[in-house]
């Protein structure tokens, strides 16, 4: 069977009724992908944007409903300077260049993080995707940039307690709903499915919250060459299992 075929059949396999809701990867592995082939790091995060355009297409055909993308950490400052300014200047390129096809194809772009913290191209780029896509009704992709599961719920405690100090708020009021929708994600569900690509098995502060019965699925396939073939490959395992949160589902 050839790659085509089996990626394919995979996809033939797959339960229409049974694909998730909101999908979150974690695109790692772009560094390991250049060094690999002898070129820069900045060509192995160049081929994880290619490889994230894939993902949408596919996802959107298929009928997930959100995509939560982890691109930058609050962590990944710490990388060296001209790092950190060339993910930056492949994020302007990329909004750019996909921003018209993805519009067409109804995709919705947002922002998950402190975006506020990047620098302005970056700023306004994210901005004029979001601008643009926000009536959207298709695929909703959450570019999770300057994204730090501790910060989103440190955040969200300062607007608890500044709720509580100005009155509004009682203590004993807050139930975790209360929690969810002072979080960036507000609004959306918490994802179905986490892919954590590049043979790591760590949450590297992502989505702390939201992923308190998140399936993982991990693969040692680094997030360039995650296509088509692995995203039907992970659908397929995450079918197979029972979501229990924490019941018996008798
Ligand atoms: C993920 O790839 C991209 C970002 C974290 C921005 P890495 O750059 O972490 O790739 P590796 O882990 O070094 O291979
Ligand atoms: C996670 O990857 C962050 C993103 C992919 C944006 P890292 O490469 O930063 O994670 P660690 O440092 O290996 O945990
Ligand atoms: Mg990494």
């Amino acid at each position: 069977m050839g790659k085509g075929e089996t990626e394919q059949s995979l996809i033939e396999m797959l339960d229409r009724e049974r694909i998730p809701v909101h999908l979150a990867v974690i695109m790692d592995g772009n560094g390991r992908w250049a060094e690999k082939r002898g070129l820069p790091r900045a060509a192995g995060h160049r081929a994880g944007a290619e490889a994230l355009r894939e993902l949408v297409h596919f996802c959107a055909e298929l009928g997930v409903k959100y995509i939560t993308a982890y691109a930058f950490s609050t962590e990944n400052w710490k990388r060296p300077r001209a790092e950190v300014d060339q993910l930056m200047a492949l994020l302007v390129e990329y909004l750019y260049r996909e921003l018209d096809e993805m519009d067409q194809q109804d995709v919705c772009f947002r922002a998950i993080g402190n975006p506020e913290d990047l620098p302005p191209e970056a700023r306004q780029a994210l901005a004029d995707a979001v601008q643009r896509t926000r009536g959207n009704s298709g695929i909703v992709v959450n570019l999770a940039l300057n994204y730090g599961g501790r910060r989103e719920l440190v955040e969200a405690m300062r607007r608890l307690g500044a709720e509580i100090k100005a009155g509004r708020l009682e203590p004993a009021d807050i139930v975790e709903n209360t929690v969810q929708s002072h979080l960036y994600t507000a609004g959306i569900p918490d994802p179905d499915l986490l892919i954590r690509p590049a043979g790591e098995h760590r949450i590297s502060n992502f989505m702390l919250w939201q992923a308190a019965y998140t399936e993982f699925w991990m693969t040692p396939v680094l997030w360039p060459d995650f296509g088509r073939v692995h995203l039907a490959q992970a659908l397929l395992d995450f079918q197979r299992r029972e979501r229990r949160y924490g019941g018996l589902n008798v």
